[in-house]
């Protein structure tokens, strides 16, 4: 199985480990000599109340295994005092895993502002929040490794969890813009959508899928990702009983209308069907917003005899 991935001097931040996922990192990290930091909040799987036991419980296990934790019991929304925990406790901080989260399923119908808002806060911003505070820390020492969570249900949708899905594809692109950026400081940042057996998950899993869905076949790649040795950057994966894969954006070939000629939406209308099609091996599989340009630009040399002037075109597209 390869040489033991060792955390030895490395200080962690884990969110929301008091319970499932979150828990299952700790310990693992724990283990494997990382000194860590156990956020978490202790309240319901709503977001409502707060209890510091889940937080401490995690912190003995990991003591009596003969690793190093303390607890925060923050809500990630003041992620500078998550980090700060870490700072005064070890004096570092090398890892974060944004994972605390909570739910508030409700059709859209039925939605209400605050099932939004707290939905958003606590997945989004408290991502952003304990980042932001780590990150002049990471940029000083050159090094960082942030593992974000999202969902399955961010990157496909599924009913009744507009609030949910919108805060975790936003917090894809905040993993794919800060590896962007955090790549020439040895800063990489990776997302998971991850599938486990929790209290996120009981009530929506039969009992024998909670008990193969274990945090514990999740938690193997969040080390992985967050060891000095990955190399790997702005990814995506699901994971879960065991399984681990790579997601990545496909474009279909598209169709190029002549860019000297008025489009018309009848032309789009007779086009649809090749416009949606990723089976005729035109598909391509853009990693950048430079490869995704690449397809508007190279349509400038599809000029049609009698058309408009291109130049005149490119001006008034691009120059207002
Ligand atoms: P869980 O409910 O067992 O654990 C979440 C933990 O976050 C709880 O211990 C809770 O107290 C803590 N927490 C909630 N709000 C907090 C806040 N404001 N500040 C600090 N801590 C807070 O849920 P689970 O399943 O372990 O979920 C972990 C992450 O994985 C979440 O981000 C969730 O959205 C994501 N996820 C889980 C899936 C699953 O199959 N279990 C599927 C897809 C995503």
């Amino acid at each position: 199985t390869g040489e033991p991935l060792s955390f030895a001097g490395q200080v962690a931040v884990v969110t929301g480990a008091g319970g499932g996922l979150g828990k299952a990192y700790a310990i693992l990290l724990g283990k494997l000599g990382a000194s860590v930091v156990v956020n978490d909040l202790g309240g319901s799987a709503t977001g409502q109340g707060s209890d510091s036991r889940a937080a401490d419980v995690v912190v003995e296990e990991i003591r009596k295994a003969g690793g190093q934790a303390v607890a925060n019991y923050d809500s990630v929304e003041e992620g500078d005092k998550v980090v700060e925990t870490a700072l005064k406790a070890f004096g570092r901080i090398d890892i974060i895993v944004n994972n605390a989260g909570i739910l508030r399923d409700k059709s859209f119908a039925r939605m209400t502002d605050a099932d939004w808002d707290l939905v958003h806060r606590v997945h989004l911003r408290g991502s952003y929040k304990v980042i932001k505070a780590a990150w002049p820390h990471f940029v000083k020492q050159s090094y960082g490794r942030i593992i974000n969570t999202a969902s399955a249900v961010g990157l496909y949708g599924n009913f009744g969890q507009t609030n949910y899905s919108a805060a975790k594809l936003g917090i894809v692109g905040l993993t794919k813009t800060l590896a962007i950026e955090g790549q020439r400081k040895n800063i990489l940042v990776n997302v998971i959508a991850p599938n486990a057996g929790t209290r996120m998950t009981a009530t929506v899993m039969p009992p024998e899928m909670v008990e193969a869905f274990k945090p514990e076949y999740v938690a193997p790649l969040v080390a992985f990702l967050g060891h000095s040795s990955n190399e790997e950057t702005g990814g995506i994966f699901e994971v879960g009983s065991g399984w681990v894969a790579k997601v990545r954006w496909q474009r279909s070939g598209g169709v190029g209308f002549p860019a000297n000629r008025t489009l018309e939406p009848e032309q789009v209308a007779q086009a649809w069907d090749k416009i949606t099609n990723f089976d005729d091996g035109r598909a391509t599989n853009p990693n950048s917003t430079q490869d995704s340009f690449q397809g508007f630009m190279e349509n400038f040399g599809n000029i049609e005899e009698g058309g408009l002037d291109i130049a005149a075109v490119k001006k008034e597209r691009f120059e207002v």
